[in-house]
């Protein structure tokens, strides 16, 4: 029993010597492992570290380029803001001032609803900005006060009265008639007449002026001294470079126009501006539709009782062409259609033109 006890003792002391050494040598083995790896877990790590730096450092820069971008794009568009409010307000400097030492003039502008009209009557009033002392007179062909025309002159910044009348059907131009075969504006214009009759007081001078023609800015202040009547050339009109009052020893003696030239005032409506008082003095004169083709001007005149002799000529002796009858081109509108054909889309109604 002794001795199995001691042989026992002594194989239990010898497994457990062997275990021991087998702790040490693995945990031995196992720092080695450590030892040898660690370099390069550190090396790993630090690249790995250096890697999200790098990355965190671009995003950084991504983000301040974009601010930087962003501030760019805020400081545009407030310079465009201040320019548009900059270019406003010159805009507004240009209506200059009414001086009420010096005549008014009265411009009676007829105008019927066309895909231009608009265009035209923002460039005209661009022009009027920049007359002292005017008063617009706008008189619709329709048969009442339209929208566009309303708002257009709520926004134009001139003095100026707003009136409508229809020229009948029987007496309005067809699609394809030439322009010569009915007058035109003819009821407008004596709208326009009857208003400034019906004022108190009223003194200045009078101008047909078209909302189509193209106006040297020196013409108003060409005719602003009109005692009766004064008269100029005119540019582009009567299939001629221009037409023109003749003159011998600065009278008018008649009339360089190749169409009727024996007509007494043969002259186009931007030729000619008249003394209010003269209409005052006649005040049944007016534009009439039976004065005949091209001779609405000159029955005007004839009824206010006006000879050669009063024809005050302007525009440097009528040797300057200060006005030109220009007419805007019709807008084609053909490919309307076909962005519906095509497309399946056309151009929004809400938006005015
Ligand atoms: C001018 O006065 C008459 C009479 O009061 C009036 O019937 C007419 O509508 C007025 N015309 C204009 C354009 O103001
Ligand atoms: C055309 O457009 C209208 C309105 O956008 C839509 O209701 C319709 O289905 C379209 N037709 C075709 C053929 O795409």
């Amino acid at each position: 029993m002794q001795g199995n006890q001691c042989c026992c003792h002594e194989q239990l002391m010898m497994i457990r010597q062997r275990l021991i050494y087998i702790y040490f040598a693995g945990t031995g083995l196992a720092l080695f492992w450590i030892f040898v790896n660690f370099g390069t877990w550190c090396e790993d790590n630090s690249d790995y570290l250096e890697l999200e730096k790098k990355k965190v450092q671009l995003l950084q820069q991504k983000t301040d380029t974009q601010r930087l971008e962003i501030d760019v794009l805020k400081r545009l568009n407030d310079d465009t803001k201040l320019d548009l409010t900059r270019a406003e307000k010159k805009l507004n400097s240009l209506v200059i001032n009414n001086n009420k030492d010096i005549p008014v003039i009265y411009l009676i502008t007829p105008t019927h609803g066309r895909l231009e009209q608009k265009a035209d009557l923002t460039r005209l009033s661009y022009t009027l900005r920049l007359v002292p002392n005017i008063h617009w007179i706008i008189v619709e062909d329709l048969s009442r006060k339209s929208d566009l025309v309303t708002n257009f002159l709520a926004n134009c910044k001139l003095p100026y009265t707003h009136l409508f009348v229809a020229t009948p059907d029987n007496y309005k131009l067809k699609e394809k008639d030439p322009n010569w075969l009915k007058p035109r504006g003819v009821l407008q214009r004596n709208k326009g007449l009857q208003w400034l009759r019906n004022q108190t007081g009223v003194t200045g001078v009078v101008y047909f002026a078209d909302d189509d023609n193209t106006y040297d800015l020196r013409i108003f202040e060409e005719m602003r001294y009109t005692q009766r009547v004064s008269v100029w050339p005119v540019g582009l009109v009567g299939d001629l470079k221009y037409e023109s009052p003749k003159l011998r020893n600065k009278k008018v003696v008649g009339w360089h126009t190749y169409w009727k030239p024996e007509r007494k005032f043969a002259m186009d409506m931007a030729g000619f501006a008249i003394n209010a008082r003269l209409l005052l003095e006649h005040p049944r004169a007016e534009f009439r539709m039976t004065a005949g083709r091209g001779n609405l001007e000159s029955d005007l005149l004839t009824q206010l009782g006006v000879e050669w002799s009063d024809l005050e000529p302007r525009a440097e002796d009528c040797t300057k062409v200060l006005v030109w009858h220009t007419r805007t081109e019709k807008s084609s509108l053909k490919n309307e259609g076909k962005m519906k054909t095509y497309y399946n889309t056309s151009s929004d109604i809400n938006i005015e033109v």
